[in-house]
């Protein structure tokens, strides 16, 4: 059985009260409402990881994830985070290859996989992100695209450590435009990269791993997206910013 997940992604967004506030709300009304079985993510800035942590750490439930990692381990490299300061807050979960992350930092695919190595290596979950632009699809090379993706920083993993990732797919075009992919689009590519999974890690491994739709998720489409076949929750950007949306979300398997 998959994992259902719904994330949180706060982005540049929350001082250090807004945060905490935010999570409290968030971790109370998940103690009254969530269903048992759906594991919920805060993936909030470095400065709240500790925080937050601690938190919501009487919930088993809820999780905590950093928005992104270092390439080192340790040393020279101001302002870098790395996976053993992330691990020492608390935080359980990393999300890699954020297409912000890709676009603006320039982050490339090699790059990407020396992050999940680290991650695994620490302990922490990562959740590995991929899309395509709105000119890939409408090329119609989506999918050659974001299976490349999945190639160039995961498939050099075992089976043991494959079976620890997470994937996000989020189509860029979607992400924080207000244009959410249509459950069918949606469905297809998710269909297509557990196919993908399969053909270097084999059916019950690709059977096994979460796959999370990300882009404008919302609490009035995401009961529509979390029932398809191949998808199996959410990374939600800016409906994770209100307390009440974020849950109905975690609450629409
Ligand atoms: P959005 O962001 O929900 O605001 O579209 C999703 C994401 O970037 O993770």
């Amino acid at each position: 059985m998959r994992k259902k997940i719904v994330a949180g992604n706060w982005k540049l967004n929350n001082t250090m009260d807004e945060g905490l506030k935010l999570a409290s709300e968030i971790a109370n009304m998940m103690n009254d409402e969530v269903k048992d079985g759906v594991s919920v993510v805060l993936g909030t800035p470095f400065i709240h990881l500790n925080a937050v942590s601690n938190l919501t750490k009487t919930n088993k439930n809820l999780n905590v994830a950093a928005q992104d990692c270092s390439t080192h381990e340790s040393g020279a490299y101001t302002g870098d985070i790395s996976v053993a300061m992330i691990k020492s807050t608390g935080a359980s979960h990393v999300i890699i290859g954020h297409s912000e992350r890709r676009e603006y930092h320039n982050e490339t695919n090699t790059e990407l996989a020396t992050k999940v190595d680290l991650a695994l290596k620490e302990g922490l979950t990562p959740i590995f992100c991929c899309g395509e632009s709105l000119d890939i699809r409408e090329s119609g090379n989506h999918e050659a695209f974001v299976s490349q993706q999945l190639t160039e920083s995961l498939f050099h993993l075992s089976e043991e450590q494959m079976s620890k990732v997470v994937i996000a797919y989020e189509p860029i075009w979607a992400i924080g435009t207000g244009v959410t992919a249509s459950s069918a689009q949606a469905q297809e590519m998710h269909k297509a990269l557990r196919a993908h999974l399969a053909t270097k890690f084999g059916d019950s491994l690709a059977e096994n791993t979460s796959i999370l739709y990300g882009g404008s998720c919302k609490p009035g489409n995401a009961k529509e997206l979390f029932g398809q076949a191949d998808i199996d929750g959410g990374l939600i950007g800016g409906a994770s910013l209100k307390s009440r949306d974020f849950v109905d979300i975690a609450n629409s398997f």
